[in-house]
């Protein structure tokens, strides 16, 4: 299944997964929830997105959804393990912070497994494995009816001409389209706070045309974070206080396995259900709705915020989203655990020329 595998390929964006205690963290206005990409380290590329959503807020972070992102675990594993771990991470701040808007973003598998959380999961992926049914979550209770905005870009299951489509992309299945109607139906009722962003030459939603740039799929966040950002405020009703300035962390996107290898490592087989295990958020008495606190070795975090009113000369956002292919600072967080980020550029420009050579291939 060489096709398959190499599709599997273009998907492994970074060699990274760890494995860190989610901790709790006060409740903030804004809050994001992010499924990560294949093989993407926490937070992966959405990083930028949070920081261009975050900035001119003053209560505003994200928790990362908890699953292996690895390219050498079955994908239907994954997938169905991100989806559980989005009910209960959403379930779970839903009821501890109600006050909180909660947006929910995935990208590539991790779009999948949002558009799963939304219209249920299940069905057929990579290398002909199963992924187990999963329920629609229900918009009319909680946590579903506090979604104030949803966004995916390059979904593997993008399907075409959806009412919540978006980019000239929309009318392209993606590589595993959803034919379940009860599915479609169920995504159909979150398309007020929904956008499912796919541009044409990605061939991960736009499906493996002769015009399939790898590069598409990787740069979304790079182009697209403030246009994004943009939408996400204006359909969650979210203003800007121009006396917050949002001081982002440089996220490293993730360093780059040999794609030469992947196939060797791309592995079929059955699902084990229900076999995620979601760390338990333990809040104790931590106060609601403190501001700057962050845990450096946790998945979550908060974005500290920083008034400017001791700070002369800085604009309502001096500070740039971290680009995907800017060369990383390592941060504080330490949360991603990457070694030798100065090489992740390379390793970058690496992935794509490689990658493009495979849509080649294939197409
Ligand atoms: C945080 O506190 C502010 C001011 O006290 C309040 O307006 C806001 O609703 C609170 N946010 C949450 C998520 O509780
Ligand atoms: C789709 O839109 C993107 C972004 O504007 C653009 O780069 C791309 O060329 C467009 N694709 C086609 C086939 O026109
Ligand atoms: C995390 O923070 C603690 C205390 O603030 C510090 O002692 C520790 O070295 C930090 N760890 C990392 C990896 O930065
Ligand atoms: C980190 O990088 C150094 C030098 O580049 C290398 O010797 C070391 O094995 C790497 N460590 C890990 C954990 O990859
Ligand atoms: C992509 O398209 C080409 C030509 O149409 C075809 O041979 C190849 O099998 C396709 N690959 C996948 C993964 O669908």
């Amino acid at each position: 299944m060489v096709s398959t595998s190499a599709i599997f390929a273009i998907l492994s964006l970074s060699l990274a997964s760890f494995t860190q205690a989610q901790t709790c963290t006060p409740c903030e206005d804004v809050h994001f929830f992010l499924a990560r990409g294949n093989n993407e380290p926490y937070p992966g590329r959405q990083g930028d997105l949070v920081a261009a959503t975050c900035d001119g807020l003053s209560s505003c972070g994200y928790e990362n959804l908890i699953y292996s992102a690895l390219f050498t675990d079955l994908s239907c594993q994954t997938t169905y393990d991100g989806v559980l771990a989005g009910f209960k991470q959403l379930t779970s701040y839903a009821e501890r912070c109600p006050k909180s808007k909660l947006i929910l973003a995935g990208y590539s598998q991790g779009g999948q497994i949002v558009a799963d959380i939304l219209g249920g999961g299940g069905g057929v992926s990579f290398n002909g494995c199963i992924q187990p049914s999963t329920p629609a979550l229900d918009p009319t209770t909680s946590p579903g009816n506090r979604l104030s905005a949803v966004i995916i870009f390059g979904n593997t299951r993008h399907t075409a001409n959806q009412p919540y489509n978006f980019g000239n992309g929309s009318s392209f299945d993606g590589l595993f389209p959803r034919t379940d109607a009860a599915m479609l139906t169920a995504l159909d009722k979150y398309t007020p706070v929904l956008r499912d962003w796919c541009l044409e030459p990605d061939p991960i939603c736009a499906g493996n045309k002769s015009d399939a740039l790898v590069s598409t799929h990787l740069g979304y966040y790079q182009h697209y974070s403030n246009e994004a950002a943009d939408w996400i405020k204006s359909v969650a009703g979210l203003k800007d206080k121009s006396d917050h300035q949002t001081v982002i962390p440089t996220y490293v996107s993730g360093t780059v396995q040999d794609y030469a290898t992947v196939a060797n490592f791309t592995p079929s087989g059955s699902v084990i259900p229900a076999a995620t295990t979601v760390p338990v958020v333990e809040c104790g008495d931590l106060p609601a709705n403190s501001t700057s606190t962050s845990s450096n070795l946790s998945t979550s975090r908060s974005v500290t915020t920083a008034s400017s009113t001791a700070a002369p000369s800085t604009t309502s956002s001096s500070v740039l989203p971290a680009s995907t292919t800017a060369a990383p600072t390592s941060s504080a967080t330490g949360a991603t655990g990457s070694n030798g980020s100065s090489t992740s550029y390379a390793a970058n420009m690496g992935l794509v020329v490689f990658l493009t050579l495979l849509v080649s291939i294939l197409a």
